[in-house]
C-alpha cells in the first residue's frame, strides 16, 4: 500500500478564519472540531492547520513567540489535543504550520540574542555591522538597526520575523526538538514555512538587480549552499516517527529548484508554485506547467495540485469570477497527478474580498505597501496598490451560512466578512446537487472510489484547442479525465467502450463511444473493458 499521503486530498484551515466557538471573533480549536463532521462529509483526508502558536500576530501566527504552546486565542492544550483525537477518530490526519526560518522579536531566543554582543545566543540570528543590499520580501530593507548593541539583523520578512542563523547547529538543534514535541503530541506532520530560505549566502553578497523588471533578484538570500542537508536532517529527525509527512513551501515557480527539495530522504513533496501560482487564465500555459512537471519529477517524487491559499488570490476571483471555471480547475486539481491542496472556502466559491480602505485592512504586506506608496500617490491609488499586494483577499471567514457574520462568529470578527455571504455559504449549498460544495464532493468521492485517480500514472496528457484530457492508469482501471475549457463543443477521440463517472454538464452519455465534451465541462470516463 503507497503512503497514506499519496492518496489523500489536504484541505487547508486558515486558523483565525475558519469558525470561532467561543464568540470573540477569531476561529478557534473548538469551533474547527466542530466542523469536523463537515469536513468528513465533504471527504477530505488531510488538514492543514496554519500556525496556532503563541504570537503578536504582525503576520497573523508566522511571527511566533513561544513554539511549545497554543495561542490563548485559538484555545488550550487541551482543546488541541481533543481536535487531534476527534480528527483521528474520524480517519482525517492533521499536519501543522511550523516556522523554522524566523521566530518573532518577541521570542525569548532574540530577546537574549539582542541584549548584548556577548550574550552565548547573539549568534542565533544574524547579526552585521553594515547592512548588504537585501530586500525584505515584504518592503524595504531586509536590516534593521539595533540602537543597544550597534548592529544590524536580518529579516527576510516584516522586521519583526526576525531570522534564524541556520549556520549555528544550536539552532538546528532547539528546533528539532520543537519538531519532536509536536510530533509526540500525535500530529501527522508538518507544512514547513518558507523551508528554502533557511540557509543565505554566508558571504553576505549583494543581490545583483533586474533592471527591466525593476526588482532586485533574489539570488543570495535563498536557496543557497547546505540547504539541502538541512532538509535531510530535518526529514531524518520527523521520519524517526513511523508515518509522518513533510510538505515545505519552496517559495520558486522553477521547476527545477522545485525539483530539488522533495523525495527519498528530504520533503516528501513541495508545493508546485510553477502550476499553483498562475495569474491569468490559460489553459495552455496550465496544461505546459503540468507537463514541465512530469517531465521532469522522477519516479519516487510527486507534485502537489493547488489554486488558492491564504497567500493569494483565490482562483475563481483570479480566473475572472466564473464558477463553470472554478470546478474545472476542481476537478483538474482532484484528478490530475498530485497531492490536492483545497483551500478553506473555495469548495463553496467564495470570492476575494476587496478593502475599500486602509483602516480595515488587516496584512501586514498590504498595509506595508500602502505606507510606501502613499509618499507618491494619492490616496485612493496607494490603496489599489496595498489591495495588490495584500493578502486579506482570501483570508476572510468561513461563509458558513446566512446568519449574522455568515455564521462565522456571533461577534463582529477581527476581518470584514464579504457582502456575497448571504448568499455564498455552505448552508445555501449543502442540498444542492448542482452547487459548487456538491461538485467537490463527488470528486472528492470519486477519487476514494478511482484509486488510479490518486496514485496513477498518466498514459497520455494533451493538450489541443483549449482542452486539457488525460487518462489515469493503475493495475486494474483505466481512467479518462477531459476538461474542456473552451466555449465550444469538442470531440473525443475514444474507441473503447466507457461509462459515465463524472460530469458538471449532464447525467447520461449520449453513446458509449462518439463522445462530445460540452463547453466548460469536466467530463470523467472509465473504460469498460477489463484491464
Ligand atoms: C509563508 C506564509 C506567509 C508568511 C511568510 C512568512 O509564505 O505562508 O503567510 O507571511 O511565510 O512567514
Amino acid at each position: 500500500m503507497a503512503k497514506w499521503w499519496k492518496h489523500s486530498a489536504f484541505y487547508e484551515i486558515y486558523m483565525p478564519s475558519f469558525k470561532d466557538a467561543n464568540g470573540d471573533g477569531v476561529g478557534d480549536f473548538a469551533g474547527i472540531t466542530s466542523k469536523l463532521d463537515y469536513l468528513k462529509d465533504l471527504g477530505v483526508d488531510g488538514l492543514w492547520l496554519t500556525p496556532f502558536y503563541p504570537s503578536p500576530k504582525v503576520d497573523n501566527g508566522y511571527d511566533i513567540s513561544d513554539y511549545y504552546a497554543i495561542d490563548p486565542t485559538y484555545g488550550t492544550m487541551e482543546d488541541f489535543k481533543n481536535f487531534i483525537s476527534e480528527a483521528h477518530q474520524r480517519n482525517i490526519r492533521v499536519i501543522i504550520d511550523l516556522v523554522l526560518n524566523h521566530t518573532s522579536s518577541e521570542h525569548q531566543w532574540f530577546q537574549e540574542s539582542k541584549s548584548s554582543r556577548n550574550h552565548p545566543k547573539r549568534d542565533w540570528y544574524i547579526w552585521r555591522d553594515e547592512p548588504n543590499n537585501w530586500e525584505s520580501f515584504f518592503s524595504g530593507s531586509a536590516w534593521e538597526y539595533d540602537e543597544a548593541t550597534g548592529q544590524y539583523y536580518y529579516h527576510a520578512f516584516a522586521k519583526e520575523q526576525v531570522d534564524l542563523n541556520w549556520a549555528n547547529p544550536e539552532v538546528q538543534k532547539a528546533m528539532s526538538d520543537v519538531m519532536k514535541f509536536w510530533l509526540e503530541k500525535g500530529v501527522d506532520g508538518f507544512r514547513l514555512d518558507v523551508i528554502n530560505f533557511l540557509k543565505v549566502k554566508d558571504t553576505l553578497q549583494d543581490n545583483p538587480y533586474d533592471h527591466e523588471k525593476n526588482e532586485q533578484i533574489h539570488l543570495f538570500d535563498k536557496d543557497q549552499e547546505g540547504i539541502l542537508s538541512a532538509i535531510k536532517d530535518i526529514a531524518e529527525t520527523v521520519h524517526q516517527y513511523p508515518d509522518k509527512f513533510l510538505v515545505g513551501e519552496v517559495g520558486s515557480e522553477d521547476i527545477e529548484i522545485l525539483k530539488r527539495y522533495s523525495g527519498t530522504g528530504k520533503l516528501d513533496v513541495s508545493f508546485n508554485f510553477n502550476i499553483g501560482s498562475i495569474s491569468e487564465f490559460d489553459a495552455e500555459k496550465l496544461f505546459s506547467r503540468l507537463v514541465e512537471t512530469e517531465e521532469a519529477y522522477e519516479s519516487v517524487q510527486m507534485p502537489t495540485l493547488f489554486f488558492s491559499s491564504h497567500d493569494m488570490s483565490r482562483h475563481i476571483s483570479r480566473f475572472g469570477g466564473d464558477e463553470e471555471r472554478a470546478k474545472l480547475i476542481a476537478a483538474l486539481m482532484l484528478t490530475a497527478k498530485g497531492v490536492p491542496f483545497i483551500y478553506q472556502g473555495d469548495e463553496i466559491g467564495m470570492q476575494d474580498w476587496i478593502a475599500d480602505d486602509i483602516s480595515v485592512m488587516m496584512d501586514v504586506q498590504g498595509r506595508l505597501a500602502f505606507e510606501e506608496a502613499i509618499k507618491a500617490k494619492t490616496k485612493e491609488e496607494a490603496l489599489a496598490v496595498a489591495n495588490e499586494r495584500s493578502r486579506d483577499k482570501s483570508r476572510t471567514p468561513m461563509q458558513w451560512s446566512s446568519d449574522a457574520y455568515a455564521g462565522f462568529s456571533e461577534v463582529r470578527p477581527w476581518i470584514t466578512v464579504p457582502d456575497g455571504s448571504s448568499e455564498i455559504n455552505v448552508q445555501n449549498q449543502q442540498d444542492n446537487p448542482d452547487s459548487m460544495l456538491s461538485f467537490y464532493k463527488r470528486l472528492l468521492q470519486l477519487r476514494k472510489e478511482h484509486p488510479s485517480l490518486q496514485t496513477g500514472e498518466y498514459e497520455f496528457l494533451r493538450y489541443k484547442d483549449g482542452m486539457i484530457s488525460f487518462m489515469r492508469t493503475n493495475e486494474v482501471e483505466r481512467t479518462w479525465v477531459a476538461l474542456n475549457f473552451s466555449e465550444e463543443v469538442k470531440p473525443l477521440k475514444i474507441e473503447e467502450k466507457v461509462s459515465l463517472l463524472l460530469s458538471n454538464k449532464r447525467m447520461a452519455l449520449e453513446s458509449e463511444t462518439a463522445i462530445v465534451t460540452l463547453p466548460n465541462e469536466a467530463l470523467v470516463l472509465k473504460e469498460d473493458s477489463e484491464k
